[in-house]
């Protein structure tokens, strides 16, 4: 199956969907989004990912700002969204819902955010409610069919998931978290996924920022109060202890280079990846991540895997 997506690292929009809701990142300045989105493009990002619930919708709107004020007005670049998390009303959290009516009703919204005439991968954020899975994805299935997506893909599912939904219709993406802090994929999902021919999504590539320059247990204690690491129990103590001593140990395999530029060389050299999505929320995270590098060499790949390993 031809994939709606080209470059291997995609640029990831939560962060920049901005504060005010459950899963923000904190205070974040639509000038400092707007510029993020332009340097991957520059730096040879050819899609985004996305999805409503970044707040609420705010992240969509600013990528169709963005890219109306691309040359072509942004002609070529892919754009990856999700449904099954709509809201009612400006203040209102978002819901599990996965019934047909309300997948097209949030397909037609994110249209209208992106300036979009279709959307390029638009996936399953999160496999709920069980209940209304499948009734989702076939809707998804006839919005392919009438041309308004390229293709479909699901976030957050199980191999017992997809399997019940393949014969449906085919799935093209899975977006699994997937880093050198987090190796779970690598026992079912990544072999699952290369047998069926899904092409996997590598999310939170940096670990939502652990696998970055800089980041201490100081870094960790000063995130605002309305930052949802905050609250996560990796960011916190016995985990993030742990977490710590493993990145000392990469750091060191690291020799000097950007740790967030050999987590994603490291990423793309795993079996069944097909690419990784870096969440950047400025500018010069996403130069210092994307800046070439040559491709790491098997002894290299294989020396980080040991130094992940707890
Ligand atoms: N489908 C799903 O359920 C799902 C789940 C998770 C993620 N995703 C997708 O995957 C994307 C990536 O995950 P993530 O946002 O957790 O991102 P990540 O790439 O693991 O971490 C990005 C964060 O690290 C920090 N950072 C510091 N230096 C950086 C550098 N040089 N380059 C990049 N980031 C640097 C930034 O936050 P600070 O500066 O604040 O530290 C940035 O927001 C998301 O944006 C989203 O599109 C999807």
């Amino acid at each position: 199956m031809s994939l709606p997506i080209g470059s291997r690292i995609g640029l990831g929009t939560w962060a920049i969907g901005g504060p005010g809701w459950r899963g923000g990142w904190g205070a974040q300045a639509d000038a400092d989004s707007l510029a993020a989105i332009h340097a991957a493009l520059d730096c040879g990002v050819d899609w985004i990912d996305t999805a409503p619930l970044y707040g609420r919708g705010h992240a969509e709107t600013l990528i169709g700002r963005a890219l109306a004020e691309r040359p072509g007005a942004g002609r070529g670049v892919r754009v990856a969204t999700k449904c099954g998390w709509p809201w009612a009303g400006r203040r209102a959290r978002p819901f599990a819902r996965l019934t047909a009516a309300s997948v097209r009703g949030e397909l037609h919204a994110s249209l209208r955010r992106l300036r979009a005439e279709r959307i390029d991968l638009y996936q399953i954020h999160h496999p709920r409610p069980p209940e209304q899975l499948a009734e989702g994805w076939g809707e998804l299935a006839r919005l392919r069919e009438r041309g308004l997506i390229g293709a479909c893909g699901l976030c957050n599912a199980t191999a017992a998931d997809i399997d019940r939904l393949r014969v449906i219709a085919p799935v093209a993406t899975l977006q699994v978290p997937y880093s050198l802090l987090r190796r779970e994929a690598e026992a079912e999902l990544l072999p699952y996924c290369r047998r069926r021919g899904i092409a996997v999504l590598a999310t939170s590539p940096l670990h939502s920022g652990m696998l970055a320059t800089g980041f201490d247990r100081a870094r960790a204690a000063r995130l605002p109060g309305d930052d949802w690491r905050r609250e996560h129990r990796d960011f916190r103590d016995p985990r993030l202890g742990a977490h710590l001593q493993v990145i000392e140990r990469l750091r060191s395999a690291a020799g000097g280079r950007p740790l967030a530029r050999l987590a994603l060389g490291w990423l793309l050299a795993q079996p069944g990846v097909h690419a990784a999505i870096l969440g950047a929320r400025r500018p010069q995270q996403v130069v210092e991540a994307l800046t070439p590098w040559p491709e790491l060499g098997a002894r290299e790949v294989a020396g980080l895997s040991a130094a992940s390993r707890r």
